[in-house]
Order: structure tokens, then sequence, then C-alpha cells
């Protein structure tokens, strides 16, 4: 065990953790951040997706000593002074069912628009593919991804 300072959402977080714990497990076991969700631990389905210096990232694939020095971001964090435009437009599309992919949809959703701020449906697809709704919820996401760009580029 190593103690790690980590930034997240802004603060400096001190935790002792092995230096291979992967950062999903920073987040929700050490911290109790529970926004990010557990799904694959595979990397494979986006649930834990996170923002390291402003690109999405797969929490469970980033070790806690790879995260050091670099701004992490969480659903927690994702709108300083309450929602995110995401989130709005999240809410405005009622885009969630069970809810569980919801936070890394939204995270990777809010990496793309960082970059892209006005994506068309196949640039959306193209940065959404990796993460999986086992809900179907894809065409909500969809416009909701279109609603927000509005939002912040009007
Ligand atoms: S839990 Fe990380 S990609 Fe599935
Ligand atoms: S809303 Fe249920 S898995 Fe996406």
């Amino acid at each position: 065990m190593s103690p790690f300072t980590l930034e997240i959402n802004g603060h400096l977080r001190t935790v002792n953790a092995e230096p291979a714990m992967p950062l999903l497990w920073v987040l929700r076991d050490l911290l109790q951040m529970t926004g990010t969700k557990y799904g694959c631990g595979l990397g494979l389905c986006g649930a834990c997706t996170v923002h390291l210096d402003g690109e999405a990232v797969r929490s469970c694939q980033t070790t806690a000593q790879s995260a050091v020095g670099h701004r992490i971001v969480t659903i927690e964090g994702l709108g300083p002074d309450g929602l995110h435009s995401v989130q709005k437009a999240w809410i405005a599309e009622q885009v969630p069912q069970c809810g569980y992919c919801q936070s890394g949809q939204i995270m990777t959703a809010a990496a793309l628009l960082a970059t892209n701020p006005a994506p068309t449906n196949t640039q959306i697809d193209n940065a959404m593919v990796g993460n999986i709704c086992r809900c179907g919820t894809y065409f909500r996401i969809r416009k909701a991804i279109h609603r927000a760009a509005q939002e912040m580029h009007p």
C-alpha cells in the first residue's frame, strides 16, 4: 500500500492503495464516490468512464498510480455549478431507463462535446460506440447530445 494524492473534481484526495489498484476501486471503495459504475471490469462496456485531463477513459483500466498528476473528473464533479448541459439534456430527453450505464454515457458525451461542438450522428455514434446500454437508449442519447450541443453553442 502506498499513499497517493489524486486531483478529483478539483480537490486533492489522498488514499492508501496498491499502485495497480484500478481508479474505479479508488473512487468507489476508498472514496465512496459511487456515481461511476462497475460494469465489466474489462474495458468493454464504458460504465466506468471518467475524464482524465478532459479525455474520456475507462477507470477500470486506469491504475491509481497512472492517474497521479492528472485532472480526474467524475460524474459527481462534471457540472461544478449544478448540472452540466449534457446532464440537463439527458433530463429533458428522458434518456435513462434502468440508468446503470448512464453516468458513463454522460461522461463520454461531455468529452465529445468539449472537442466537437456540433457532432454529426456518425461522429456521435463513433464516439459513443464503446458505451454499451443494455436498455437500448441509443436513440435518445443521440437526441440529448444534439440538444446539449445546441445549448452549449447556440
Ligand atoms: S467497467 Fe470499465 S469498461 Fe466496463
Ligand atoms: S439505461 Fe439501462 S443499461 Fe443503459
